[in-house]
């Protein structure tokens, strides 16, 4: 079978290495791939948002399976298309995407089919939000844009003041731009993190293993949101008691739920939750793999991942087992560049990565990297996540920071403390 992957970042490069280890998979093209997903097919010269130029080189090229990886060209309808032009793809339609593409319209879903979750309002204009957050909040509290922000629409309020500004800042000052125009002001939930995943083709779901992600830039979860600077799976933090929780309060009222409401959801459902004192909470749904999840999920997958995209594209997804893993656990680091997630430099090269030895058990994961004059330099927020398995969640930290100790390049940032705060919670159990 011939597949097209859309995107070009870690989780696309993690998505390239394990779809070409499959028998089913004869040719991979990667629309447009960045120099880590090269390696396994064809990187095409098409951008993720080009839906013409993807569903043109899709219907010209016979292509049996469309995998799109980010959310942009979900949002704008590239799986309508590609239906419509009778192709398989993994992912969902605009109005399923819309669960990621407008947290108001997320919080109305999570309402209806009684979901729990942060207690919410929204607003589209400045006064009676000003109204509220200047009269009967409670703080702290979250003010979030409620469309596509690229991770960066969330300000999580100590005081009015705080509040004031960052709905200001999205109604008046077109901060995010249109995602701006409308605000959720919700709850502050405590507790700990986690994202839960399943694939779905609306009627079946099969979840996958527990992950944390690490959103803050540093340490301790100090400093700025960003899209992620590494993961760990299993997350020890989700009991299987919890597992079955966030499986039957969250994940399948929510597919089913809109399925009732004809969206049919296809793809990768993932839930961020918070693990409050009340049982697990959805914090947001996101509509496609989280990366860096998508990077320790590969890597402990141990079954073919292509029938499972199929099944879920084709809607017979009650057919197959539940997927099968590698019970060792899994930690990526991200190597970021300097002034990430804000102004960062391009074009420094990276080098030592040919020091590295990679295998099963350790892969780099390339993000923003790009090749000039036949040298790899960086070109993105996040440039690579190093992902390792060990026989435990100490081992696998050692060899992913002991590769991350390899690469080199100007203002190399990373988080010397993925996985620590699990790893404390299992001593704690001890
Ligand atoms: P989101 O993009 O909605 O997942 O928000 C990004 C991050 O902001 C989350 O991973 C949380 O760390 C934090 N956050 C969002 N909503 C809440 C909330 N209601 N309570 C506490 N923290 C939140
Ligand atoms: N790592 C979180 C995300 O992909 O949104």
């Amino acid at each position: 079978m011939r597949i097209l992957l859309v995107g070009s970042g870690g989780r696309e490069h993690a998505l390239a290495w394990k779809i070409s280890q499959s028998p089913l998979c004869e040719q991979l093209w990667t629309a447009p791939g960045n120099p880590g997903t090269a390696a396994y097919g064809e990187n095409l010269p098409i951008a993720a948002d080009d839906l013409d130029g993807l569903v043109a080189f899709a219907e010209e090229n016979q292509v049996g399976l469309v995998v799109v990886g980010p959310e942009g060209p979900l949002a704008d309808g590239l799986v309508d298309r590609l239906i419509a032009a009778d192709i398989p793809a993994f992912g969902p339609t605009a109005e399923a995407a819309e669960l990621e593409s407008s947290k108001a319209f997320c919080k109305e879903v999570l309402v209806r089919h009684r979901v729990p979750t942060a207690s919410y309002r929204v607003y589209k204009d400045l006064n009676p939000a000003v109204s509220y957050l200047e009269g009967g909040a409670r703080y702290p509290l979250v003010v979030k844009a409620s469309g596509l922000a690229a991770g960066k629409g969330v300000v999580i309020c100590p005081d009015a003041a705080t509040a004031r500004e960052a709905v200001k800042g999205m109604l008046e000052d077109g901060l995010h731009g249109a995602a701006g125009r409308t605000v959720v002001v919700e709850e502050f939930l405590q507790g700990p993190e986690a994202s839960a995943f399943a694939l779905t083709d609306g009627r079946t779901i099969l979840p996958l293993e527990s992950c944390q992600d690490h959103k803050q830039l540093r340490e301790g979860d100090h400093g700025p949101n960003t899209g992620g600077m590494g993961a760990i799976s299993p997350n020890p933090q989700v009991s299987d008691r919890t597992r079955d929780t966030i499986e039957r309060q969250i994940l399948l009222p929510t597919v089913h739920g809109l399925n009732h409401e004809g969206r049919r959801f296809r793809g990768v459902l993932f839930a961020g939750i918070k693990l409050t004192p009340a049982g697990p909470k959805v914090l947001e749904f996101n509509v496609r793999f989280g990366d860096p999840e998508c990077q320790v999920l590969m890597m402990r997958l141990k079954c073919d991942l292509v029938p499972y995209l199929l099944a879920c594209a084709n809607g017979t997804l009650e057919e197959l087992e539940a997927p099968e893993w590698d019970p060792r656990p899994a930690v990526t680091v991200v190597l970021a560049s300097g002034g990430y997630p804000g102004p960062y430099a391009k074009g420094e090269e990276i080098t030592g990565l040919d020091q590295v030895e990679q295998g099963p058990g350790l892969q780099v994961f390339q993000a923003g990297t790009a090749e000039l004059d036949g040298k790899l330099v960086t070109a993105g927020g996040r440039v690579m996540a190093v992902t390792a398995v060990g026989r435990d969640l100490d081992e696998a930290r050692e060899l992913a920071y002991a590769a991350a100790a390899e690469i080199h390049f100007e203002g190399k940032t990373l988080r010397r403390d993925i996985g620590q705060s699990a790893l404390a919670s299992l001593e704690g159990f001890a």
